[in-house]
């Protein structure tokens, strides 16, 4: 799972980006470096929201493509929303595993990894009724056309199609729309995406736009939230594709010392020797490279240079440690966590979804106000 890990579709369902979508990753990324520097002038003017399907434990992908950047964010004073999205892990799937199991594997992977309960607020989307509610009107919002016109829906159908033999859920269909209320539900302003859901965002911004102008003319009600573009860091699993837990081929945070070993000595490498950062012509040992730069704190032509002729054995062998040693805090925190007793994450959502409840049924009633729907 990638950045708000859609699952990653297969390389062949991929759609290469249009002009047009080029375009506009251009304009997201140099409005995100305005963003950046407004969120160090006032933290507070921002409201993120953002989340993860509880599809499974969470693994180095998250932690380098997101994880990192939302406790960057809640760090520097920005409002942290987290959605444990559980109502879209049914989108492409009949079979949702044990949730309980797996929304506590992924609560306990926040916490470790740094995010605080006491100022930012996880919560799930079952637990949240107002939310959820939002999404028949946003639902009126958009046409079907526009609904068909989004590459990752595309791709998430093609890809369940593909794997299971399932046509498109009306739910995968129309998650956008339902993740336009997990957003707008808070009136959350700034999203953290990978290029791959940008669309996703853009269909909240309408839903917004639209909302205020058919229901809120003279004063716009909800934010058309902006995306804040995570530094594209895709991390590949050990078999040369995009980590993801689906594909087997992931590095779990709460895995064994042991387990991190043999998860580098079996990454793919290729046959040349000498070690040197080339991005596009060798991405199994570029993706090693950035790997264990993130957590030695160099860049990945630094370590490049410092291998050099020492080939792809000692690279391995220099990321392990890397990583052994990067995630060796939270891996301890994370033991201790688990240690204390199922009450450390019931009382995490407990919390969260009070607080989720309280601002959904304010908006919510906000919102039957502005569309005139109050009859008592
Ligand atoms: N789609 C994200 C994932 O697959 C999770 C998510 C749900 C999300 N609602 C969201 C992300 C709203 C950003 C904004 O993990």
């Amino acid at each position: 799972m990638s950045v708000l890990s859609a699952p990653a579709p297969a390389a062949s369902t991929v759609p290469a980006p249009s002009p047009a979508a080029t375009a506009s990753a251009a304009v997201a990324q140099a409005r995100s470096a305005e963003v950046e520097a407004e969120i160090a002038r006032d933290p507070g003017r921002f409201r993120v929201l953002t989340g993860d399907r509880p599809t499974g434990a969470l693994h180095l992908g998250h932690l380098l493509a997101t994880l990192d950047n939302r406790v960057r964010l809640q760090d520097a004073g920005v409002e942290v929303v987290l959605v444990v999205a559980d109502y879209q892990v049914i989108t492409d799937r009949d079979d949702a595993g044990d949730l309980p199991a797996v929304v506590r594997e992924v609560v306990l992977d926040y916490l470790a990894a740094g995010v605080d309960p006491a100022r930012s607020t996880v919560f799930t989307h079952s637990a949240v009724p107002a939310l959820n509610q939002l999404l028949l009107p946003f639902l009126s919002l958009v046409s079907v056309a526009e609904l068909e016109r989004n590459p990752t829906v595309k791709a998430e159908a093609a890809d369940a199609e593909r794997r299971q033999g399932r046509g498109m859920s009306g739910l995968l269909f129309t998650y956008p729309v339902h993740q336009a209320a997990d957003i707008l539900f808070c009136h959350g302003n700034l999203v953290p995406v990978g290029l791959d859901q940008l669309p996703h965002l853009e269909t909240t911004r309408i839903v917004a736009r639209r909302f205020n102008q058919r229901y809120a003319a003279a004063s716009p009600y909800f934010p058309e939230p902006e995306a804040l573009l995570t530094p594209s860091l895709t991390v590949l699993g050990n078999d040369g594709a995009k980590m993801s837990k689906s594909r087997g081929n992931a590095l779990e945070l709460r895995a064994s010392e042991d387990d991190t070993v043999r998860f580098f000595r079996r990454a793919r490498t290729d046959s040349e020797r000498h070690i040197a950062y080339d991005p596009d012509g060798r991405p199994e040992v570029a993706n090693l490279l950035r790997i264990g730069a993130h957590f030695a704190g160099t860049t990945p032509q630094e370590l490049a240079d410092q291998v050099g002729d020492a080939g792809a054995g000692r690279l391995k062998s220099v990321v392990t440690e890397a990583v052994v040693e990067g995630l060796r805090p939270l891996r301890e925190r994370r033991r201790a966590l688990a240690s204390d007793g199922p009450a450390v994450v019931r009382d995490v959502l407990a919390r969260g979804n009070v607080r989720a409840n309280e601002v959904a049924d304010r908006t919510l009633a906000d919102v039957r106000e502005l569309m005139g729907t109050v009859y008592a």
